[in-house]
């Protein structure tokens, strides 16, 4: 299983990751992107069919915050770095 997390500290707003995983990543008023599945905590299992749409955001994303856990972030992006 695959758990996801934007930090939102580093988002630049860049608008590319909604566009490549539409059903995991979407925008708040300012543009700054969040996980829809889970209210951005992070602890909620991506669906399979979705992994390699969040791989290819997590590759893509050009100030690298996307986060991808084995285990559940509980809403801290940082945990695991
Ligand atoms: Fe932000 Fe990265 Fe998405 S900069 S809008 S999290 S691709």
């Amino acid at each position: 299983a695959k758990f996801t997390i934007v930090d939102k500290d580093t988002c630049i707003a860049c608008g590319a990751c909604g566009i490549t995983a539409p059903d995991i990543f979407d925008y708040d008023d300012e543009g700054l992107a969040h996980v829809v599945i889970d209210h951005n905590k992070g602890n909620q299992i991506i669906p399979s069919s979705l992994e390699d749409d969040v791989l290819d955001a997590f590759e893509g994303c050009p100030s690298d915050s996307i986060k991808i856990s084995d285990t559940p972030f509980n809403g801290d992006p940082l945990k695991f770095e």
